[in-house]
């Protein structure tokens, strides 16, 4: 599927003319190069990939490093896709010149399209940073993931008066700071639909109802192929990972029952030189 490079401004065309984003997550060059040519509009290299790539239980100990390596290699197998690294925790707590000089790594060693990092109020002098150093940033409020500690746990966010009317705020302040998107994730349906109603910019939902301006997930998620912890949002599109495990067992099976590899899998050698072999 070509439909052309996705831009930082088809997030507002894309909600003007009511198109609905797909974002999805990947975190390596196959499988991204796979979703560019399914023809999604946007790949997140999110630091979820410290918890379905890398094995840990969070995603706090990702690193910079970590980020730039798996983006490098998602860009490399994007054509068309628009590329978004995650800032990783502490990439762009402590100072503004922290935050603009790694956004910027994303993009000068990396080849992303935008950078994403989580928060309001508090990282609002950041964003307006990045910003104006000519670097698109997508919001995410919500459940942010690396304030875990501060919410004692992976919790639906929004649901007091005070949250949403908080949530409603700093959606607009990040609007207003030159966000392009803001991801909203884990907040009650009703209220992601006033967000995105009171957004020029579009709203890509994780867990927050059917009317956001688009939609992520996280690749392993939806394709089954990561089962240590399963959000009520996911839907599982595809069995990938029993997909997996049974071409797994069955190449097992034929080794050892060396009906693999086949003549058709090997290779020649011409009989003059064999026999001077023995
Ligand atoms: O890291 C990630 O994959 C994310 C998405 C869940 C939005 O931030």
């Amino acid at each position: 599927m070509n439909k052309g490079k996705f831009t930082v401004s088809s997030f507002i065309e894309s909600k003007e003319k009511g198109t609905k984003i797909s974002m999805l997550t990947a975190y390596d060059y196959s499988t991204a190069k796979l979703l560019d040519e399914a023809g999604v509009d946007t790949i997140l290299v999110g630091d979820s990939l410290g918890m379905v790539m890398l094995g840990y239980e969070d995603t706090l100990s990702v690193t910079m490093d970590d980020m730039i390596h798996h983006t490098k290699a998602v860009a490399r197998g994007t054509k068309n896709a628009f590329v978004i690294g995650d800032m990783p925790f502490m990439s762009y707590h402590v100072t503004v010149e922290d935050a603009v000089r790694n956004a910027g790594r994303f993009i000068k060693e990396a080849r992303a399209d935008a950078i994403k990092l989580e928060g309001g109020e508090d990282v609002v002098d950041k964003i307006r940073a990045i910003v104006k150093a000519q670097i698109p940033v997508v919001g995410h409020l919500g459940l942010t993931p690396q304030s875990v500690n501060m919410f004692g746990g992976f919790k639906v966010q929004g649901k007091s008066e005070a949250q949403a009317k908080k949530l409603i705020d700093e959606a607009l302040l990040l609007q207003e700071a030159g966000c392009c998107a803001i991801v909203l994730e884990c907040v009650p349906a009703k209220l992601a639909k006033i967000v995105s109603e009171k957004l020029v910019i579009p709203t890509i939902g994780i867990g927050a109802g059917a009317d956001c301006d688009g939609q992520v997930l996280v690749i392993q998620d939806m394709l089954g192929m990561y089962s240590d912890f399963v959000p009520k949002f996911v839907k599982k599109f595809a069995d990938v990972g029993s997909l997996m495990k049974e071409a797994v067992e069955n190449y097992k099976k034929e080794v050892q029952e060396q009906t693999f590899p086949e003549d058709k899998h090997t290779f020649k050698i011409k009989d003059e030189v064999l026999d001077k072999l023995y």
